[in-house]
């Protein structure tokens, strides 16, 4: 029995604005990664409608090391033990006008797959189809698709506004338009006014939206965000994560994004992926994944994993599945308290207490082995009666229907 507590820490993760543009450089010019096709429009049904907008089958991707020591496809001869598996096999359907977000731990292929729904890496093997068309060999500005980089990759010589309006000019859009669809984009992420400023004399936050208008204006069907909001402190974060989504309602353009913060994506998404290992271990809706996690992964990852197997399922469920409750479903009362009908229950002891303010974290021993994470809100406790708490015997009581069975993925 293992318990997991996942701390928002954010890593780096995005390559920058160069590096993408070299790798790209034989197969197009600078424009790549910021032009998309012409306007186009997004009605909620058409003759596509039920079409995904971006499907993935059986997408692989593998990177290995050449003789120079240059890091290239796997495809190209490297020898097998040096192939590292990025993504190992994925299908997926992403619906038109979905906020969809890919979650996972570092390493687990989230910003591979996405580079490639982008065209900046080709598969190994599998195929990506947008809106139905098969775009797998396609490059970059030739699918409709605009990418949010971590590090927002903006031009630093240039104003919000040429930056913003990058995109247009390369593609030759007539100048009144542009004017209009820059005011436009720079209104829709509130910085209207800010045309003549140059990215360092923005904060962080608005760097931010800069970046996501210089997307916007080019009004691609799909836009990829990587992390987009990594580099912010988490008041920042948490507003702009429901900016983001208050944006993506208005512009109905499906959005996939990367994060490996489970309540950002917990937040933000109308369904969500959760990877491990270059694999996809559930597709769901927030409420679906964290209420039926479908393995102890998923449990562990999107939550605190609180699992019961072996000896302690049996001695406290009654069977030799593995089970994981959500510590804020468990009540801690005296051992002597007689759990209801429907109740489940266990006694341990309070090995450790972590207070958070609006709630205090118990971590318990349980007399049938293994640990409980539970939660409880300070409703009338104290941070001393909390903390005091360290050492006494409990019994902790759930109801049976918050019992959740797992795979073993
Ligand atoms: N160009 C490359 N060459 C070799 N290996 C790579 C390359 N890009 C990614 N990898 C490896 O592929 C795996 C998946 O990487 P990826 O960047 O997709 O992970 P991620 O889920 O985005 O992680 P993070 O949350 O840290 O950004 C990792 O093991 C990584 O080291
Ligand atoms: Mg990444």
């Amino acid at each position: 029995m293992r318990s997991r507590v996942i701390q928002p820490a954010k890593l780096a993760n995005c390559l920058p604005l160069v590096p993408l543009i070299d790798e790209t450089r034989t197969r197009s010019r600078l424009a790549v990664t910021t032009a998309a096709q012409p306007a186009t429009t997004h009605p909620t049904t058409d003759a596509g409608a039920g079409v995904p907008a971006v499907r993935l089958e059986g997408l692989v991707k593998h990177f290995g090391n050449d003789a120079a020591g240059r890091r290239v496809a796997g495809a190209t001869g490297a020898p097998v033990s040096d192939v590292i598996v990025a993504v190992a096999g994925i299908d997926l359907d992403i619906r038109d006008g979905e906020f969809f977000s890919m979650l996972g731990p570092s390493g687990s292929g989230k910003t591979t797959t996405l580079r490639m729904i982008a065209g900046f890496e080709l598969p190994t093997a599998g195929r990506i189809l947008l809106h139905g068309e098969d775009v797998t060999n396609r490059p970059p500005f030739d699918r409709d698709v605009n990418t949010v980089f971590q590090d927002y990759a903006l031009f630093p010589h240039m104003t919000v506004g040429d930056n913003v309006a990058y995109g247009l000019v390369v593609r030759k859009v007539p100048k009144a338009e542009r004017q209009a669809r820059v005011a436009d984009a720079l209104r829709m992420v509130r910085l209207e006014g800010y045309e003549r400023r140059r990215p360092g004399q923005l904060s962080g936050g608005q760097r931010q939206r800069v970046a996501l208008a210089r997307a916007l204006v080019n009004r691609p069907r799909v836009l990829l965000l990587d992390e987009p909001l990594g580099a912010l402190d988490l008041k920042l974060r948490e507003e702009m994560q429901i900016e983001l989504k208050s944006i993506q309602q208005a512009v109905r353009i499906t959005f996939i994004y990367v994060t490996h913060d489970q309540q950002e994506a917990l937040t933000m998404s109308d369904r969500l992926a959760v990877f491990n290992r270059g694999r996809i271990e559930q597709v769901g809706t927030p409420a679906d994944v964290y209420e039926r996690p479908a393995t102890r992964f998923v449990a562990g990852f999107v939550g605190t994993s609180n699992l019961l197997a072996g000896e302690t399922a049996r001695a406290i469920i009654g069977s030799d599945r593995t089970y994981t409750v959500r510590p804020e479903k468990i009540r801690l009362t005296d051992p002597d308290a007689a759990p209801g009908p429907d109740e489940a229950s266990a006694t341990g002891t309070i090995r450790e207490v972590v207070y958070l303010g609006p709630d205090t974290r118990y971590i318990v021993a349980l007399d049938a082995g293994g640990e409980l994470v539970v939660t409880q809100q300070n409703l009338a406790t104290s941070s001393m009666e909390a903390l005091s708490a360290k050492g006494r015997a409990v019994r902790l009581t759930w109801k049976r229907q918050h019992n959740l069975p797992v795979g073993d993925g």
